[in-house]
């Protein structure tokens, strides 16, 4: 073999090995791109099938002070829920989640009547927070409740609906 047939020779063999490289290269770069593509798909499927549950951490949260509680009782957030503090008949001091348990409407306080109403299909809650009529089919979540030098706190839940 002369020097320009044996330099052919070189060129390709080390063309090939350029050759085998690029393909296993973009072998393994279309590996990974379905293995993205694949997770992406996969993902919420798993996550369907194991439901995560969450461990809702529950922060002590003043309200109000003994002293501004009056028979309106006070409206208030937690958790970033639309909640409410009601003083009931035995004086005791209680806390609920607004949202219905049927539907998730808001539900209202009303005073007078000494009952939580719901406005969209009229469901009603007594003083404890149980559900007392229409569709609702369970009582409001309900907060534990601490008075400490004067100051109403809510801290975690004490009845769960939300589920
Ligand atoms: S959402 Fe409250 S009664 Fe339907």
């Amino acid at each position: 073999m002369n020097d320009v047939s044996k330099q052919g020779a070189d060129a390709n063999r080390s063309e090939s090995a350029l050759e085998i490289t690029r393909r296993r290269f973009l072998s393994i770069l279309f590996g990974i791109a379905s293995a993205l593509g694949l997770s992406a798909f996969a993902a919420p499927l798993i996550r369907y099938a194991y439901p995560v549950v969450k461990g809702t951490v529950y922060e002590k949260q003043k309200v109000a002070a003994v002293a501004d509680v009056t028979a309106e009782g006070v409206s208030f957030d937690y958790q970033d829920i639309p909640s409410y503090l009601i003083q009931k008949k035995d004086k005791s001091y209680a806390a609920y989640s607004l949202v219905c348990t049927h539907l998730g409407c808001i539900v209202k306080w009303e005073a007078a009547n000494d009952i939580f109403h719901c406005p969209c299909h009229g469901g009603k809650f007594n003083e404890n927070g149980i559900n007392i009529s229409g569709p609702p089919p369970k009582p409001l979540t309900e907060y534990n409740v601490l008075v400490e030098a004067g100051q109403i706190y809510v801290k975690g839940v004490s009845r769960d609906s939300s589920s």
